[in-house]
């Protein structure tokens, strides 16, 4: 039986009660937008606080279970996620990063300290090979953050030998003396990260001839090249965009773009993780759905000088930023994570299936216990954060076509002088031809009426998963690992229309049929 049957919807014959007061989505599945590239769905594993040490890394001989160092509860919980790569070693910290401190018998490396994160001891127990563990041990791909800031070119070309050269180099040698026969697959590769700020303090004209000048000398077997990524822009910025992608005419695969939702706004007092205002969940509504403008504004100037669009625009950094927690390292970026972050990264993937396009790599910061983190730990106890299961929920939408779909009638959420869409909507259908949609009820103090129609197509119903609360900083931890955890959804349509009473502050995703 066909899933989706052929009917004539003619608009009005069947409005029930509730559909005067509804927002419309009217899907069009017979026209497609961009392909969602999964690499949308990319993690951020950087050497700050918790993040690699005790959240991922315990080392071969600790009590906790593990493969390889790699602990193996977090593994498991990372592999229902299906990452399609990991961006490491930094951030800031790959600026200061010097590859060769981290190859080796892990007793023998060089003990550094960490001077971005905290000012602590790193032993680079974690380095080049144990980094390939993990993407390999998750299946994933391999994005290797080169440093520009302190490094040379000399030892960025030599980093990428090590990991990609496959004759007897002296560098190919040392890596199989150091248990790696094969090279390693290096799918991305980025010159420097944020370089206006902890990269060098650069313009884009200085850090663009530096670009130039490194990639001329990053040699890799032809089969095993990575993407080059750039270091771009943030926020409002468009001008590291516009004069990369007027200079660099060669070796330049990407941009990369950074933007952090602050609830706040401002650095010095960014907002809490928990027990904020109304006035905050607003506001930090408003400033991740300011992504979408950012994306725009970066697309327009790229569109006119790279119309074919070869050179992607990859957010390699986004998500929540909140006030430390009292009592932690205020170098560690510790946050706990509710049902507002987890609404805000859904609203962040309906933006970036809308630019898929040109945005074909994102990586949220980070993947365990740093910003706006999957999983967190304490010692040998682990939690799934809301952000977690969004991301699980999202899963179907990795490599997916977006459908393209009209919104209207939708209601405005208002407090505090902020006034946002309540609704955010996105479709895609799968490469089984599945058709999933996703939505988000942004107004946390009311459910809102959707009606949902498929131009010329009957929806018989839909199911899948939904995740609220009652509470705006609904969270999970370590006493009640699963206080918000997403529950199973259904509805059903009648005469070709289906309407959903999207619960208040709501992430729903479901498959239609
Ligand atoms: O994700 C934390 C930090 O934020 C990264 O190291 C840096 O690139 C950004 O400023």
């Amino acid at each position: 039986m066909p899933l989706l049957k052929p009917m004539l919807v003619v608009w009005g014959l069947s409005l029930n009660a509730t559909a005067f007061a509804a927002a419309q989505i009217q899907l069009d599945s017979s026209s497609q937008g961009a392909v969602i590239n999964k690499n949308i769905y990319g993690q951020f594993a950087e050497h700050l606080g918790r993040g690699i040490y005790e959240g991922l890394w315990v080392g071969p001989d600790s009590s906790i279970p593990n493969t390889k160092g790699w602990r193996n509860d977090v593994l498991g919980a990372l592999k229902a996620l299906h990452v399609p790569l990991i961006r490491w070693p930094g951030g800031c910290f790959a600026d200061e990063y010097h590859w060769r401190d981290g190859i080796g018998p892990r007793d023998k490396r060089p003990v550094k300290v960490n001077t971005n994160w905290g000012g602590v001891e790193e032993d680079n127990a974690v380095g080049t090979h144990e980094f390939f563990d993990l993407v390999e041990l998750l299946g994933a791909e391999a994005y290797v953050n080169g440093n520009l800031g302190t490094g040379t070119p000399q030892e960025m070309a030599e980093w990428l030998e090590y990991m990609t050269a496959e004759g007897k180099s002296t560098l190919a040698e040392l890596r199989r003396k150091n248990g790696r026969e094969q090279p390693f697959k290096v799918h991305y590769f980025a010159v420097g990260n944020e370089a206006w700020g902890c990269g060098g303090n650069m313009t884009p004209e200085f850090y663009t001839h530096l670009y130039k000048q490194y990639t001329t000398f990053l040699k890799t077997p032809t089969h095993n090249t990575p993407k080059w990524i750039a270091s771009g822009g943030h926020s409002e910025d468009t001008s590291w965009a516009e004069y990369l992608t007027t200079n660099v005419k060669q070796k330049m695969d990407a941009v990369s773009f950074h933007y952090y939702t602050l609830p706040t706004g401002k650095w010095e007092q960014k907002g809490a993780a928990l027990q904020f205002p109304e006035a905050e969940w607003a506001s930090t509504m408003q400033r991740t759905l300011a992504m979408d403008g950012f994306i725009r504004n970066n697309k327009a100037v790229m569109d006119k000088l790279d119309p074919q669009k070869k050179v992607g625009f990859y957010v390699d950094e986004w998500g929540t930023w909140y006030d430390v927690e009292k009592g932690e390292n205020p170098g560690f970026l510790y946050q706990q994570n509710s049902l507002r972050d987890a609404v805000v990264a859904a609203l962040n993937f309906h933006i970036f299936h809308q630019h898929a396009d040109r945005v074909r790599m994102t990586n949220i910061a980070q993947m365990v216990n740093v910003l706006q983190a999957m999983i967190l730990t304490d010692k040998e106890k682990m939690l799934l954060t809301p952000t977690y299961h969004t991301y699980r929920m999202y899963v179907p939408f990795q490599d997916a076509t977006a459908v393209p779909l009209k919104l209207s009638g939708v209601p405005e959420y208002r407090v505090a002088g902020i006034s946002v869409p309540a609704i955010s909507a996105t479709a895609a259908r799968t490469k089984n031809g599945e058709l999933y949609l996703g939505l988000v009820n942004l107004n946390p103090n009311q459910s809102e009426t959707t009606e949902i129609s498929l131009a010329g197509i009957a929806i018989e119903s839909v199911s899948g998963q939904l995740l609220t609360a009652n509470q705006m900083d609904a969270h999970n931890t370590f006493e009640k690992p699963h206080a918000i955890e997403p529950t199973a959804f259904r509805a059903e349509g009648k005469n070709g229309r289906l309407t959903i009473e999207l619960p208040a502050k709501s992430v729903l995703v479901v498959k239609v049929q």
